[in-house]
């Protein structure tokens, strides 16, 4: 299937692995670009920009197609060494770039000077403008079912895709819900140039986590997420367990009065002990209501060549006779 966005990235199919904190791995990366997808490396999980050069050689012996890393920029008051991250992707040849958070402006010269493509994270239409005013090459549009951070809009992809389509002029991908072939037609019609997918990489036997985390999304229902740091506008998609129940009882008896101290012990250092560990209650981790539509653990290749297969089937077949009247 060709689209600007399999155009833009040199990839075989329209699917993007968004990067993931302890998820965003080699192993992940690779598999993904392997499949003919975009695997993305996880900047700031590595740690340190040294670490992040090791990892992107890494991938560049597990695979020769292209993959990206992922830069999120975040209202941290000890900012990471962002120079450092973004001196290794360039040095690593690295030719895709997702940022996501706050405003990558002030990193795009480097990035656009090195030839590389940036595709930024945005949970609105106003945020997909500024993306393509400041020169960004294309938008992953992050609905409000998404895993992760969905914004404080709370706009859902049936609105949000054909809200961005309308006033776009690059290329965007569905972000958010998106699991199957069904996803990927439903965000082509809806204007997408292709989707994004994070929790459903997760349930995938290359996916570098303990197989807790993947057996805890495939018992999930669409059901068993919950929003949480609302209250300190930093909303996050999570899975429900005994550390959200916890937070959740805090930001009720604390209201507005809430801080990030109170809630340290169910949000900070989490990914290791879940994602490695597989310590499930460890405390707060990214999940999308996808999880509702994730039934196995399959290869990373046999999912993106069941997407691909079913795409093409509701295209050819349920549509088409649809469009035959
Ligand atoms: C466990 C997990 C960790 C994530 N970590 C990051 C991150 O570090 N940076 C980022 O930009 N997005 C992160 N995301 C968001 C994903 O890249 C992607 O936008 C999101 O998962 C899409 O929604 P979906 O889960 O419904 O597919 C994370 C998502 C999950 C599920």
């Amino acid at each position: 299937m060709k689209t600007r966005i399999t155009e833009m990235f040199g990839i075989q199919h329209p699917i993007i692995q968004g990067g993931m904190h302890f998820v965003g791995f080699a192993e992940m990366a690779a598999a993904v670009s392997n499949a003919g997808g975009l695997g993305i490396i996880t900047g700031l999980t590595q740690g340190t920009p040294a670490k992040l050069a090791a990892e992107i050689a890494r991938c560049k012996q597990m695979t020769s197609k292209p993959f990206g890393v992922n830069l999120t920029f975040l209202p941290a008051l000890t900012q990471p060494d962002y120079p450092g991250y973004i001196k290794a992707i360039i040095d690593g040849g690295v030719k895709v770039v997702e940022t996501a958070g706050n405003n990558p402006q002030k990193w795009m010269p480097a990035l656009k000077e090195a030839g590389i493509k940036v595709i930024h994270k945005c949970t609105s239409v106003r945020h997909s403008l500024k993306a393509e005013a400041i020169g960004c090459d294309a938008v992953s549009v992050d609905g409000f079912e998404c895993g992760g951070h969905p914004g404080e809009d709370d706009v859902p992809n049936f609105i949000l895709l054909p809200r961005a389509a309308d006033e776009l002029k690059i290329p965007f991908v569905a972000s958010g819900g998106m699991a199957d072939g069904r996803s990927l037609v439903a965000a082509l019609a809806l204007g997408a140039e292709g989707m994004n997918m994070g929790t459903r990489f997760i349930a995938t036997k290359e996916a570098p986590v303990h197989d807790n985390v993947k057996k805890a999304l495939v018992a999930a229902s669409e059901l068993d997420t919950r929003l949480v740091m609302r209250p300190l506008r930093n909303t996050e998609r999570v899975l429900k367990n005994a550390a959200v129940d916890r937070l959740l009882e805090k930001e009720k008896a604390l209201g507005a009065n809430i801080k990030f101290e109170d809630i340290i012990g169910e949000v900070a250092g989490v990914y290791p002990k879940v994602m490695t560990d597989g310590q499930m209650d460890a405390g707060a981790w990214s999940c999308g209501m996808v999880a509702g539509l994730i039934y196995d653990v399959p290869s990373v290749k046999e999912l993106i060549d069941r997407i691909m297969h079913d795409a093409e089937e509701i295209i050819g077949t349920r549509l088409k006779r649809f469009a035959a009247g």
